[in-house]
């Protein structure tokens, strides 16, 4: 059975995800960075493979058909990550998917980012470059999906988020966004979609369901 590679996989959303996944069904390998991380995930039945965003990582795309990407420099490293991995990481993981035939690419982006200097001045490099990553994306010939969550929390998943701006709070639980990503992999659309994501009222399978 073909796989679905999560490059992030160690991350917030990555863990969270990955085990949802499983949970599911779904047929998961997850890239990291070290050998410390492997244990979380194959206590789960998840497939490990080791891979760096800065380095050669073409070998963790080989069975699979699609890509999930929700890895991210974060906010505790300089610019010059941001541009490695965020940028390039996701450039790259573009391009290797385009190589190995891979069919749908979830891209966890961030809302936004079509409007970088907007943002507060210390964030604007970041939302550039989200926004290039997803413009990559989108001019790539793969199916994607892009989705563009909101201020990231660790609150309980709630099930269920809205997809406009308007509304109560800029936040969105990382156990909700990771629940989308499941349910964009179990109904891969016909054509590319952009999703903004934020806590709300509408059950997350619908919002997928009819996309
Ligand atoms: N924070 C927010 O409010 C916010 C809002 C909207 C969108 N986002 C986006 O949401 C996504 C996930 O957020 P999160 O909170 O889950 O992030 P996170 O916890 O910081 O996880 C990011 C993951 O990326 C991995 N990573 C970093 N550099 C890498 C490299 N060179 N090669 C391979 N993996 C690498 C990290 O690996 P290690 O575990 O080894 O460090 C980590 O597992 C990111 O794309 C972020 O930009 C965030």
């Amino acid at each position: 059975m073909s796989k679905i590679l999560t490059i992030g996989a160690h991350g917030g959303i990555g863990r969270l995800f990955c085990r949802k996944a499983a949970e599911a069904g779904l047929p998961i390998r997850a890239m990291v960075r070290s050998e410390e991380q492997r244990s979380y995930f194959e206590a789960q039945g998840v497939e490990v493979v080791l891979g760096d965003l800065e380095a050669d990582f073409s070998q963790a795309f080989e069975g699979c058909d699609q890509v999930v990407f929700t890895a991210g420099s974060g906010g505790a490293t300089g610019g010059d990550k941001t541009l490695l991995v965020d940028l390039y990481g996701a450039i790259r993981s573009i391009r290797g998917s385009e190589e190995r035939g891979v069919v749908h690419f979830v891209m966890v982006s961030a809302l936004r980012v079509e409007s970088p200097l907007e943002a507060p001045p210390a964030m604007r490099h970041y939302m550039v470059a989200k926004l290039l990553a997803d413009q990559r994306l989108l001019e790539s010939g793969l199916r994607s999906t892009i989705l563009r969550p909101g201020r990231l929390t660790d609150d309980a998943g709630s099930g269920r988020v809205r997809t406009e701006i308007e509304g109560e709070g800029f936040g969105i639980s990382r156990s909700n966004v990771a629940d989308c990503i499941v349910e964009a992999l179990r109904h891969p659309s016909g054509s590319n979609r952009v999703v903004d994501l934020l806590d709300g009222n509408v059950p997350i399978a619908e919002v997928f369901a009819s996309r």
